[in-house]
């Protein structure tokens, strides 16, 4: 099991990609605190973990505040004993529409789901990991950041913030072994797939989407989620601010 003894934290773990990272990393005998704003789904998916042999806790709260954050990494310590991965995963889609129709409320909070996130984590997260002599930080990013299409603005440009948060992040905590590495999924079939194609998802869009990625389909949060423990694992030593198209071949 490729994180045995290692404890992590995922936020948005309670559905889509960040679920389906938690499930792969209890399974590869992590310890796992699923964080998310929603209490039900991320209670029942810890529940579930556990009820599969694993070792899951829930620490409900909203990235976007201090002391949810400061909740989540204390609940890992208090629980397991010690931190060794973060996932900031969780994130908050641009319904796909022009620039110029997306209200300021939704660009704030996009930027402080998106990317407000990734610095409280840190502020968070790194003494704990420095103290433990090391560890992992793994980012959501998108293809969004790599190669942007119209009608995400401002979702395209958050997600290119967390590309360069990561390889930033990478360098400055190179001497203290902690490793920062990103996810780039392409479009996956999770409750935010409505939002990048507009609205309600037809039939014909779902085709017309998949028609451009090279390998015929979209992400699946097993995907995501097998490159997460790649990079968490220490098979991904030698890797530190890379960000990995999981893509079918889209960004090409
Ligand atoms: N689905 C896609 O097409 C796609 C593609 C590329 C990247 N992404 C990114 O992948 C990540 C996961 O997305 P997903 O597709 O699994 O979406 P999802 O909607 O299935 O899951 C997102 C989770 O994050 C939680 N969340 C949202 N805001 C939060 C907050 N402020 N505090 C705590 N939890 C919060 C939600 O409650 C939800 O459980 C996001 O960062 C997203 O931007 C998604």
């Amino acid at each position: 099991m490729k994180l045995q003894g290692k404890n992590a934290v995922i936020t948005g773990g309670a559905s889509g990609f960040g679920e389906g990272i938690a499930r792969r990393f209890a399974a590869e005998g992590a310890g796992v605190v699923i964080s998310d704003l929603n209490g039900d789904a991320g209670a029942a998916v810890a529940a579930s973990i556990n009820d599969d042999g694993g070792r899951a806790r829930f620490a409900h709260g909203d990235v976007t505040i201090s002391a949810d954050v400061k909740h989540m990494i204390d609940t890992a310590v208090s629980a397991f004993g010690g931190l060794d991965i973060v996932v900031n995963n969780a994130g908050m889609p641009q319904r796909n529409q022009p620039m110029i129709d997306v209200d300021e409320e939704t660009y704030d909070r996009m930027f402080d789901v998106n990317c407000k996130s990734v610095y409280l984590s840190a502020l968070h997260a790194v003494p704990v990991l420095r103290e433990r002599g090391g560890g992992v930080i793994i980012n959501t990013a998108s293809t969004a950041a790599l190669r942007p299409r119209p009608g995400l603005t401002w979702y395209n440009a958050s997600k290119g913030a967390v590309v360069v948060m990561t390889k930033s992040m990478a360098v400055e905590l190179a001497p203290d072994d902690i490793r920062v590495n990103a996810l780039c999924p392409v479009a996956g079939d999770t409750p935010m797939l409505g939002a990048f194609l507009g609205g309600e998802v037809t039939n014909e869009m779902y085709a017309k989407f998949v028609e451009t990625v090279p390998l015929g389909r979209l992400s699946t949060p097993r995907d995501i989620a097998n490159v997460a423990a790649f990079l968490a694992s220490d098979e991904a030593a030698f890797l530190t601010g890379v960000c990995i198209e999981i893509d079918g071949g889209r960004c090409i």
